[in-house]
């Protein structure tokens, strides 16, 4: 019963959706474990681009049974547009291809405003899809899962509760105007008629699944670095999105996890605040970055936001590695470091005049490192067209060398371009 994990290694974006993408051709089942419409990715179908944020991949394969988890956030309004545009692609959407677990709680209008109201007094830099307060809200036993738009009239109620219980918060706390509660209420029942055809009890679904022996693919949203107990706290999203997440958000036993596909860019990116060992500015930063006329620029899927850019930081990924037993490693955008005449990696880093080798679980320690860099020679072709490891220019065989050498696990995947037959598979690169 093999179930195949997919998760970000770095602070996310590192092309999780095209890997995802190659990967669900093989699956039977693909799955959404952590997270909100936070995530997004762009996945291109003939002419039309859609992008994704809570769907999971496996859509785009008629095979593919897709679940929304329970450790995942649901934003009615969204889920139901993002269903609109995927079957405006002309894609089949429908309880045989999709299913919403009961227990995931659902991001109610209240949600979006407070992640609003806090970031407008200085918060992090959310998405502001309204995770955080939504996830709070289920620590604190107050959420509504998505098992109750079952019944749209209770959903009406249970958000009108809701909305009455935020506008106290809004009015008194943040000065704020008050949310209208019955529109809310009307909104959102609505999208409930829609949506409840799809609820499932998903654990049962999967376990079915596996116990059929159906390959299973479980899609990891944000990544490790900002995962609320691993990541770069408090600069990090509400959820788990590393390995623990996927036994707690989709109800699964860790003895089906066969396979952890860790996910990296060639260099690294990060939105939103906090520490950011390895970042660059200036020209090298425009040059990693991109200007954003293209769509694999380095500017957010969901946010527009230009994304911070550095090195890649081979104590994080170490880091990454371990907490989450990744077998092997999808190195991205490998063709973004073509043309550089020397590339850098992070192997340690200097933290008040001693060298840490390994990644500091403090923020404020973090804060204080610095970067030791080890400097390889660049390479100046265009790599996109190569299909074939051995055809790679030496320098670049290298670096991936190199990087699977200081993560200690094999690099199996490497794409040098956004295309599909962009993606090489590789034997294990290990060193
Ligand atoms: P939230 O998840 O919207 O609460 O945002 C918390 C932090 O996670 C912010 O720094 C966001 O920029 C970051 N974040 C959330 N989702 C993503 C993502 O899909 N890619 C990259 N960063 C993300």
């Amino acid at each position: 019963m093999p179930i195949t994990v997919l998760l970000g290694v770095q602070w996310g974006d590192e092309g999780k959706g095209r890997i995802t993408d190659a990967l669900a051709a093989e699956a039977d089942l693909v799955a959404r474990y952590n997270g909100g419409d936070n995530a997004g990715h762009s996945i291109t179908i003939g002419r039309a681009v859609v992008r994704l944020h809570l769907v999971p991949s496996g859509i785009f394969h008629e095979r593919c049974l897709n679940v929304i988890g329970n450790g995942t956030v649901v934003n009615p309004l969204n889920l139901r547009k993002e269903i609109e545009e995927i079957r405006a692609a002309g894609i089949e959407v429908s309880p045989r291809r999709l299913r919403i677990s009961r227990a995931a709680h659902v991001i109610l209008p209240g949600h979006l405003a407070l992640d609003a109201a806090r970031e407008a007094q200085g918060g992090i830099g959310t998405t502001q899809r309204g995770i955080g307060p939504a996830y709070s809200d289920k620590a604190a036993r107050l959420g509504v899962r998505a098992g109750v738009m079952e019944d749209p009239k209770a959903f009406a109620d249970a958000v009108r509760a809701h909305t009455e219980r935020v506008n106290r918060l809004l009015v008194h706390e943040f000065n704020r105007p008050p949310l209208d509660v019955e529109a809310s209420a009307s909104a959102y029942a609505e999208a409930a008629t829609h949506l409840r055809a799809y609820l499932d009890d998903t654990t049962q679904v999967l376990r079915e699944a596996l116990r059929a022996g159906k390959h299973v693919l479980a899609e990891g949203a944000q990544a490790a670095l900002l995962d609320i107990d691993h990541g770069t706290y408090p600069f990090v999203t509400a959820s788990n999105p590393t390995i623990g997440g996927v036994m707690i958000g989709l109800g699964v036993p860790p003895q089906a996890i066969t396979r952890v596909i860790g996910v990296a860019k060639a260099f690294t990116t990060r939105v939103g605040s906090g520490p950011f060992v390895t970042e660059v500015h200036g020209d090298l930063a425009l040059r990693l970055r991109g200007t954003g006329a293209n769509p694999w620029d380095e500017y957010g899927a969901t946010t527009g936001r230009p994304r911070r850019v550095g090195w890649l930081d081979a104590v994080a990924l170490r880091y990454a590695v371990w907490i989450n037993g990744v077998t092997e490693l999808a190195l991205t955008k490998l063709d973004v470091l073509s043309g550089l005449s020397t590339v850098n990696v992070c192997v340690a880093y200097r933290y008040r005049g001693r060298t840490l080798e390994d990644f500091p679980q403090d923020t404020s320690i973090l804060n204080a490192c610095e970067p030791i860099y080890e400097t390889m020679p660049g390479w100046d072709e265009d790599i996109r067209g190569v299909r074939a490891w051995e055809a790679l220019p030496a320098n670049a065989r290298a670096f991936v060398q190199r990087v699977a050498q200081l993560a200690g696990v094999p690099v199996r995947l490497l794409s040098t371009g956004p295309e599909r037959a962009q993606l090489l598979q590789l034997d294990g690169v290990q060193s």
